[in-house]
This record gives C-alpha cells, structure tokens and sequence, in this order.
C-alpha cells in the first residue's frame, strides 16, 4: 500500500527531527567533555546514537514502501550550557516535543488506516515514555545535587555506566 502524502511528508520530517535529536545530544557530549564530566558525556553519546537508530527506523520504513526519502538541513539549537542541570532541562523539553511529533504521526496514521505505520508508531509511542521517564530521572537527581560537588561526582559515575547495546543484526 502507497504511503498517503500526508503521512509521507510527516515521516520524512521525522527523520530530520530524529536526526536533529542526535546532533542536540551530541552538541551536550561536547559541552559534558569540556566540562570534564566524561559520566554524562557517556550517557549523552549513547543517546544520540540512539537517535541515530530512531531516524534509521523511518527512514527505512519508507524505503520498504516504495517511497524515497529527502534530506533535509539540520539546524544545531544550541552549542553551551551554564550547568549539567540546564542541559538535562534542554534534553527533556526536547524528549517532549518529540513526543508531540509521534502523537501527531500515530494521529494521521490511525486517521488514514495505515496499519503498516501505525505498529511502527507503536514501538515509539511506548519508547517516548521511557526516554521521557530516563531525562526526567536525571534532572530530578540533578535538582536535588545542586550545588554538592560530591553529588555531581558520584551521579557522574553512575550516568558513565550506560551503555550503548546496538540492535541485533538481521538474521541473528
Ligand atoms: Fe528519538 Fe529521543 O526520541
């Protein structure tokens, strides 16, 4: 089944969204380095390869339905934070309007019966909860850290165990 235009058009857009979500997170990484907070620069890189593996998910999506997709200019929102706290701020706000962006998608999905992009929307309709819920952990650790250089310390550490465990390849 073709893709409707409309939908065509929202995926396609996503795909820059998703792609600018990487190029937000990684702009942290650089900021986190800087400040010598190699923990959260860790979190942060897995992040936004994370977002690189979201943008990959539509983008193929719309190869498999014979459509073709068009790239678009990425604009870097911002390249400097004042605190880790501010930047985590940042990267929620962002998490929330992408949420947004898949809630209007499934809208039209649903709205144009396309089962197809709509199981798709599934899986990210239930990631964004927990992206969301991941963000919003840190910056509630973070408010109460303030200004405790040994609080920072330590949530640093924890955050530099995440670890980025791409998906399996197919056939494995
Ligand atoms: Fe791809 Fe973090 O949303």
């Amino acid at each position: 089944m073709k893709l409707n235009d409309k939908l065509y058009k929202m995926i396609n857009d996503q795909i820059k969204h998703e792609l600018e979500s990487a190029y937000i997170y990684y702009s942290m990484v650089s900021y986190f380095v800087a400040e010598g907070l190699d923990g959260m620069a860790q979190w942060m890189t897995a992040q936004a390869r994370e977002e690189m593996l979201h943008a990959g998910k539509f983008f193929n999506f719309i190869g498999e339905r014979g459509g073709k997709v068009e790239l678009q200019n990425l604009k870097i929102i911002k390249t400097n934070w004042t605190s880790p706290l501010e930047a985590f701020q940042d990267a929620l706000a962002h998490e929330e309007f992408i949420t947004g962006k898949i809630n209007d998608l499934m809208k039209v999905a649903i709205e144009v019966n396309d089962f197809p992009a709509k199981v798709l929307l599934d899986w990210f309709v239930s990631e964004q909860v927990e992206e969301e819920a991941n963000v919003g952990k840190v910056v509630q650790t973070l408010a109460r850290v303030g200004d405790s250089g040994n609080g920072l310390f330590m949530l640093d550490r924890e955050l530099g165990q995440r670890v980025f465990t791409p998906p399996p390849a197919q056939g494995e």
